[in-house]
């Protein structure tokens, strides 16, 4: 089994924001929030990808990378329990093959959003505390990994920031922790493998390179991580806080 049972109903009607909500982890983490009772804001660049969770939840077009955008859409929260930020963007490359761009455009999607995301949602947490939840990576200042260059550096700020934020404010009763996946089953992973299999001329060479790279065999999958999330989300996870967590599989023992 790689999922988990998701009959607890920890967040019972607690406001949740999950960006990145369209696919992938954020899709999985914004259905998990809502199996477990939440009250779920689900946004993503694209809005259509949501269509299908709308009734579920509020479901949005928000692109994080428009400060402006980020700013409106969270004027509408009052409060915010949890806040799940999981948006990235993957350049592979050395430094050598990262241009100016491809480097701008690593830390425009993946760090300037989180910068923007949780400096919006911090203030609807400040009077009843809550849980901010970054969606970083183990290519980060966790591990480094070849073709991850700009993608390793603008991971290691999501960590560093999640920490700034645990420290100012504790006071508050905020907590702020980065999970950090190793690779997971997603959308934009099987991209990737695609991506290597037109290199490669076979798709199954692909797979298996990518497969070879799991210590546990296998890749992860977004339930497991979304069970994560949730768990730091809920009061389970109330002595959390600042804290990396790498969910691998085994690849950092
Ligand atoms: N899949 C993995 O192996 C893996 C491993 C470690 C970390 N991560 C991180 O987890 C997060 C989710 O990755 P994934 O592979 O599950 O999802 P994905 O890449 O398949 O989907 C990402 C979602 O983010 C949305 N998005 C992209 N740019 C956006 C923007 N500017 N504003 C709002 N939404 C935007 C996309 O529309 C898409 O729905 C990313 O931050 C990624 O770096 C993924």
């Amino acid at each position: 089994m790689t999922g988990t049972d998701q009959t607890c109903h920890r967040l019972e009607g607690r406001i949740a924001v999950v960006t990145a909500a369209g696919q992938g982890i954020g899709r999985a983490v914004a259905e998990r929030f809502i199996a477990e009772g939440a009250v779920v804001h689900a946004s993503d660049l694209n809005g259509a990808l949501m269509d299908d969770l709308a009734g579920a939840a509020s479901v949005a077009a928000l692109d994080a990378t428009d400060h402006v955008a980020v700013l409106a859409y969270f004027a509408q929260f009052p409060q915010i329990d949890t806040l799940c930020h999981g948006v990235g963007y993957v350049h592979h490359g050395t430094i050598e093959q990262c241009s100016p761009a491809d480097w701008r455009r690593t830390m425009s999607i993946t760090l300037d959003s989180a910068y923007y995301v949780l400096g919006a949602g911090i203030p609807a947490m400040k009077e009843h505390g809550g849980s901010v939840i970054t969606i970083a990576s183990l290519a980060s200042s966790i591990k480094g990994y070849p073709f991850r260059a700009a993608y390793g550096a603008a991971k290691a700020g999501v960590i560093g920031l999640t920490k700034a934020i645990a420290a100012d404010y504790i006071k508050e009763n905020i907590r702020a922790n980065a999970v950090c996946p190793g690779t997971t089953d997603s959308p934009s992973l099987r991209e990737r493998i695609d991506a290597l299999a037109v290199k490669m001329g076979s798709a199954e060479d692909a797979y298996n390179f990518f497969i070879s790279r799991q210590a546990s065999g296998r890749f992860g999958t977004t339930a497991e991580i979304a069970a994560l999330c949730a768990f730091l989300a809920s009061d389970d996870g109330s002595f959390m806080n600042g804290q990396a967590i790498n969910i691998d599989g085994g690849i950092t023992i």
